[in-house]
């Protein structure tokens, strides 16, 4: 029969029997769906577990885009002939992807021929179960799997995907509600550093040219030896809690914050204090609502921002490597920042002469090694500012 050769073709091709070896590979699947980190590489992820646990030719998850009505691949294996970023129109009658999605429903085509109307995602496709992602709200994406071998899925086979496709409703679901709330998380955090700064004239995109600076030191540190601890975490983290640095000024009094001339001793120690407010601020988010690795960053940027790499600056002279490497990045970014823009008291300089003056502070004021790798190519710097020009 066509179709038990399909079927063994797919068990074959992936080495893995029906039995014991697939059903650790669906614990392994299950147990990475629970821990799974939320990010575009997760679907992915889903995709390869199924593949692994199914062990079929090929199979792509696709979810809607809200905002074209088309559905969009999030992930695929066994096509390569396919382009990353298929879209497929939901208004498309040719697709059995988006007749599934529409009708919720799976669709089961053996034998798939050009002639019945009916397209496969590639030619090498005889055999296609597609079947609706059905989340609380409704359907949200369609998983697609192929067989290259004439034929069709048994009931056995049809059972097994529904139920995977079932686990993947649940965990989409978890990645979809995980995000939005990350999302509100940024909006307040990022409300919480605008409502500080936003008493100091200069706030116009001094917090995204910050974030964006940050993320890109931290994405060049990366790429060098001896920075393991800048992982893509930590980039992601340092995109997001270097909007924090300055969040203790709203501790800091008007007359001293918005003051045109030169503080006085006094008004400066009250100045410098914004460092230790903005900290405690953060700790006591993070004893209250948990300790979340932007709010552990934020706590550190704030408090170490303005810290000298000779120990020479504020609130704890702190030195070197005593300084988190957050703050040794935030410290160079919110000075490059400030020296070229606009400030009542002053014109912006020109790249030149900040660059010029913060390398003859490097090695006492900032980490020297942060400044030559900060302008080691500087088209990025310029790109920021030309995105967040005010
Ligand atoms: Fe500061
Ligand atoms: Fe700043």
């Amino acid at each position: 029969m066509a179709y038990e050769a399909g079927m063994k073709s797919r068990q074959l091709s992936q080495g893995a029997g029906p039995g014991v070896d697939r059903f650790q590979a669906l614990q392994a699947f299950n147990a990475r769906l629970v821990c799974m980190t939320v990010n575009e590489s997760s679907y992915e992820e889903v995709v390869n577990g199924v593949w692994k646990v199914l062990g079929c030719d090929a199979c792509a998850l696709f979810l809607l885009d809200e905002a074209t009505g088309e559905l969009v691949m999030k992930g695929s294996v066994g096509y390569p002939d396919i382009p990353a970023d298929l879209r497929i129109s939901l208004s498309d009658t040719s697709s059995i992807h988006a007749q599934s999605f529409n009708e919720e429903y799976l669709i089961h085509v053996g034998a798939l021929d050009p002639q019945n109307g009916v397209k496969p995602l590639s030619e090498r496709i005889s055999g296609n179960l597609v079947l609706p992602i059905i989340s609380n709200s409704g359907p949200v994406g369609v998983f697609d799997f192929g067989s290259f071998d004439s034929g069709t899925f048994d009931p056995q086979e049809i059972g097994m995907c529904s139920m995977l496709v079932d686990q993947m409703s649940y965990s989409l679901e978890n990645i979809r509600l995980v995000g939005e709330l990350s999302q509100s998380r940024d909006a307040v955090i990022r409300g919480m550093a605008l409502l500080a700064e936003i008493r100091d004239t200069h706030i116009g995109g001094h917090l995204n040219r910050i974030c964006e600076l940050a993320e890109l030191l931290a994405e060049k540190l990366a790429a060098r030896p001896g920075y393991l601890e800048v992982t893509l975490e930590f980039i992601e983290t340092i995109s997001r809690a270097a909007a924090l640095h300055d969040v203790g000024k709203v501790g800091i009094p008007d007359s001293i914050l918005l003051k045109p001339g030169k503080l006085t001793n006094a008004e400066f120690e009250i100045m410098k204090s914004h460092t230790l407010v903005g900290a405690e601020l953060l700790e006591g988010l993070r004893k209250n609502f948990g300790d979340f690795t932007m709010i552990s960053m934020g706590v550190d940027v704030a408090i170490g921002h303005h810290e000298w790499w000779d120990g020479s600056g504020y609130p704890h002279g702190k030195k070197g490597g005593e300084i988190p490497l957050s703050a040794r990045i935030l410290g160079i970014c919110d000075v490059y920042d400030a020296l070229t823009s606009d400030r009542v008291y002053k014109k912006a300089w020109t790249h030149q002469e900040t660059e010029k003056n913060i390398r003859e502070a490097a090695g006492r004021q900032f980490d020297p090694d942060l400044v030559d790798i900060f302008f080691e190519t500087v088209e990025d710097l310029f790109a920021v500012r030309e995105k967040y020009p005010n």
